[in-house]
Order: structure tokens, then sequence, then C-alpha cells
């Protein structure tokens, strides 16, 4: 660990939730994913940093972690928004307008798909149904659900946040 500590110590990234994860799945064998997933939990997202730190304390190739990072969707390599928005962009929701909504969430947090604000608050994501096609068109704010939108709505929601 100290050669690692050594190696980044210009480095002003913070090593400590990376090693505290490390620590709690100390002799487990065959951890990566949880491992990455802990990661993940600690940054919300996975950082390079950490990810080469994983690599070289678990002994483990940073191909092989690298691999596993991009491969599962659950892993995010960017950092992402405290706020993660869904925009529903399955049939019955495509069918009712949930393009329109995409643009105005577009247009009122100036960001694109995928994108995720400056100040890391949002990030906006399109995904297939979620399961509530009744309420469409439909959104997600984290855990919240909002159904039966229209544009006029988009402003008033997310400045709610
Ligand atoms: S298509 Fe949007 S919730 Fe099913």
């Amino acid at each position: 660990m100290k050669e690692v500590l050594r190696c980044y110590a210009e480095d002003p990234f913070d090593y400590k939730p990376v090693e505290e994860v490390l620590v709690k799945f100390q002799g487990v064998k065959g951890a990566l994913i949880p491992i990455l997933q802990a990661v993940q939990e600690a940054y919300g997202y996975l950082p390079r940093q950490a990810l080469e730190y994983v690599s070289v304390k678990q002994k483990v190739p940073f191909s092989r972690v690298f691999g596993v990072a991009t491969f599962y969707a659950q892993f995010h390599l960017e950092p992402r928004g405290r706020y993660i928005i869904r925009v529903c962009q399955g049939t019955a929701c495509h069918v009712r307008g949930g393009a329109k909504i995409m643009q105005a969430l577009k247009d009122e947090l100036n960001l694109e798909v995928g994108g995720t604000s400056e100040d890391l608050k949002f990030t906006l994501e399109s995904v297939a149904c979620i399961g509530a096609c009744g309420l469409a068109p439909v959104i997600m704010i984290n855990n919240d659900t909002y159904g039966r939108l229209t544009t006029e709505k988009i402003a008033e929601i997310v400045r709610a946040y």
C-alpha cells in the first residue's frame, strides 16, 4: 500500500474511500464486482485513480478491472449528478410526447442526454419503459416518479430539487 501512496503522493485525489472499501473486502476472494459497487457507492462513480488503486491492491490487472467497470451498465466512469433524471422513451411514453418532455428537460437543464450539470446536481438519462405506461409520459428523479407530464410542468418539478 505504501508504494501506491508514494506513487500518488502528488495526486490530490482522495484515496480514503477506496482504501476503506478494500479494508472491508480484505481476504474476500473473487469480490471484484462487489468492490467496484462499493467504490461507486462511495464516490458516486468509478474514478480512474480508484480503479488503479483497486488493481494494485487486489493484484488484478488493470485491464481486467477496467474491463469489468466498462462491461456492466451499472458502473459509471464519469461523475454523475446527485439527482438522476430518467426520461422514459418507451413506446407508450413516446406516443404521448416523451420526446417533447425530453426536449423540455434538455432546455431547462441545458444538458444533453447522458450529460451532468457542472454543479453535479443533475444527470439526464434516457431509459426504455419503466413500467408505469398508464402514467405516460413518465420521468423518474432518483426514486420519485412523475407521470402524465406536460412540458409546462417540467420547470416546476426540476426547480423543486
Ligand atoms: S413506456 Fe414509459 S413507462 Fe412504459
